[in-house]
């Protein structure tokens, strides 16, 4: 073990677990990447780091400026931290639908809340920070849904690194907010072996399930152009709110604590897994399951579980 110099060097490097007792198929192993390890919680420490760095070092974030970022939660997480850490003050869009674990996280590290319809959704939420971005060119607006270092955080980090841990890989899956995730690691994995199969997990059209973003709900974020992501990617898997909770709770019987995305994606893995001969599925476990705790998704009866799903933004 080393000594870190601060808390940034901690961010990436995270463990693989095998999960394969959760699969349905002797022939296919589930891997599960532990993105929850992260310092600040969540997948989106990486690019929370990455976008901040290289926005200073080309002087689009100035010493003092203010960050403003929509987010529902953990991106906004990750730059508070960051922004408390070096000094920015940061404002958060949110929408008033998310776990309230969020918020106070978002408090804890001192960040200025601003909230928007919960009925909007995370779409809302970046509406409103387009419009305050207009309003005050003065404000560093470092734009997760189009901001190329987010996916070049995976292509430099998550992609390497789950290559280098586990060379065997078939199929990547995760779920898609911004789809940094699935175009940076998903790029790097098919620059290296053009056969492992990239997919992303999605909620049915027209439900809301957990925040997960549908393609063909009306808003494609723009990195998912910008990385080709119809080219990149090679299936859509559809996961309801009910199976994300499920398996979330599987999860949770292999030691694995993890949020709802987490579930879902696992759920996307082990439908993959009945459907191919054999193989090596890894998929992402976003954050943990701190932050969820108050939606009672752990432990409250399923169908009541389900039923305040469909009002929670999970990201
Ligand atoms: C819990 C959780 N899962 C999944 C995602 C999706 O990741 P990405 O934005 O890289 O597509 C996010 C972020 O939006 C998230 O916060």
């Amino acid at each position: 073990m080393v000594i870190n110099g601060n808390v940034l060097d901690m961010i990436g490097n995270t463990p693989l677990v095998d999960v394969s007792r959760l699969s349905p198929n002797p022939d296919v192993r589930i891997v599960a990447k532990l993105e929850s390890q992260n310092p600040f919680g969540s997948v989106k420490d990486r690019i929370a780091k990455h976008m901040i760095v290289q926005a200073e070092k080309e002087g689009r974030l100035r010493p003092g400026q203010t960050i403003m970022e929509p987010s529902s939660g953990n991106t906004g997480i990750a730059m508070a931290a960051i922004a408390q850490m070096k000094g920015y003050p940061i404002k958060i869009l949110m929408p008033t639908s998310v776990s309230i674990e969020r918020r106070q996280m978002l408090e804890v590290f001192g960040a200025e809340l601003i909230l928007t319809p919960g009925e909007e959704g995370s779409n809302g939420a970046v509406k409103r920070a387009m419009a305050l971005a207009e309003e005050h060119p003065e404000y560093c607006f470092l734009y997760q849904y189009g901001n190329d270092n987010n996916p070049l955080a995976h292509y430099e980090g998550t992609g390497p690194e789950i290559w280098r841990d586990c060379p065997e890989i078939t199929h990547f899956v995760a779920g898609l907010g911004t789809s940094g995730t699935l175009m940076g690691t998903g790029k790097f994995l098919k620059e290296q072996n053009p056969n492992i199969k990239i997919i992303a997990i999605e909620p049915p059209l027209g439900e809301r399930v957990e925040g997960l973003r549908n393609l063909d709900e009306g808003y494609i974020p723009p990195l998912f152009d910008q990385w080709h992501g119809f080219d990149l990617l090679d299936r859509k898997r559809v996961v309801r709110p009910r199976e994300s909770l499920e398996w979330t709770r599987a999860l949770v019987r292999e030691g694995v604590f993890a949020g709802i995305s987490s579930g879902a994606a696992l759920a996307g893995a082990v439908k993959v897994a009945k459907e191919i001969e054999r193989g090596t599925i890894v998929f992402i476990v976003c954050d943990g399951g701190w932050k969820y705790l108050s939606t009672g998704a752990y432990t409250d009866d399923l169908d009541a579980a389900e039923a305040k799903a469909e009002s929670i933004i999970y990201f």
